[in-house]
């Protein structure tokens, strides 16, 4: 069964103070979510544990809890990184990988990204693997073998049952904090190709389970009209995830 969801990338913004406060508004909502639909905020790792405990002490608000970047080694000396075990202890169920701050900025290959995939998983969580093409990739229209080798290289080694349970989160670089975002129809035609590789490596039961979210400056106004899309399954939400209003008002376009 194909889930529905609403991913909040925090990046790093918010104190831990601010973070509860926003959670709280979130709480306070009592979103009601359908039996598919599934809340999820991806604060800084310091921010984690605190969250953990005002979540705990709220379960029916439903929000689960992810994480930003995962290290590709399971522990030992490797100063400054943060393990699958740590998060999982936290009850961190999902962790976004290879977003494209992190393979531009930190130079995040391919590989790289597989290996966190890897480490995501063997940690039983689940990875939200994110890919998308850069401005000068989208003018020559190369966009959909540049979005295929980053699927090929971070996901093709899974086999079809752990790929069933996977999020991936398509997210035009150039609408990544920019305001411009992708037109519902430029969304749905790469959501659209992104199934059709899926199935032809994995068979269309498999491509038809896979979450697939849209990411790159969604807002209230245009969330509705991109999750209405057939192949456009929620979002990954950064600037707007800031704010409770408009992130309950995104959660809401869900429907
Ligand atoms: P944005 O960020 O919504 O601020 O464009 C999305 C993301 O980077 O995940």
């Amino acid at each position: 069964m194909r889930k529905k969801i609403v991913a909040g990338n925090w990046k790093m913004n918010l104190n831990t103070d601010q973070g509860i406060s926003l959670v709280n508004d979130l709480i306070k909502e009592k979103i009601d979510l359908k039996y598919n639909q599934t809340v999820i905020i991806c604060p800084p790792f310091t921010h984690i544990g605190s969250l953990k405990m005002l979540l705990d002490n709220n379960e029916g608000s439903k929000i689960q809890l992810g994480a930003q970047n995962i290290s590709d080694k399971a522990s030992g000396a490797y100063t400054g990184e943060i393990s699958g075990e740590m998060l999982k202890h936290l009850d961190t169920r999902y962790v976004i990988v290879g977003h494209s701050e992190r393979r531009e900025i930190y130079n995040e290959s391919n590989e790289m990204v597989q290996k966190k995939v890897d480490a995501v998983l063997s940690s039983k969580m689940t990875p939200i693997f994110c890919c998308g093409e850069p401005l000068k990739v989208r003018e020559v229209e190369n966009q959909n073998d540049y979005v295929q080798q980053q699927i090929e290289e971070g996901l093709f080694h899974l086999n079809g049952e752990t790929m069933s349970s996977l999020i991936i989160a398509y997210e035009p670089i150039w609408a990544i904090g920019t305001g411009r975002t992708a037109s519902a129809a430029q969304a749905e035609e790469m959501h659209a190709f992104i199934r059709s590789i899926l199935e032809k490596k994995w068979g269309s039961e498999i491509a038809e389970d896979v979450t697939i979210l849209y990411g790159g400056s969604v807002k209230p106004d245009n969330a509705q009209e991109l999750f209405s899309q057939d192949n456009v399954d929620g979002g990954l939400i950064g600037g707007a995830a800031l704010d409770a209003n408009s992130f309950i008002d995104i959660i809401k376009a869900l429907a």
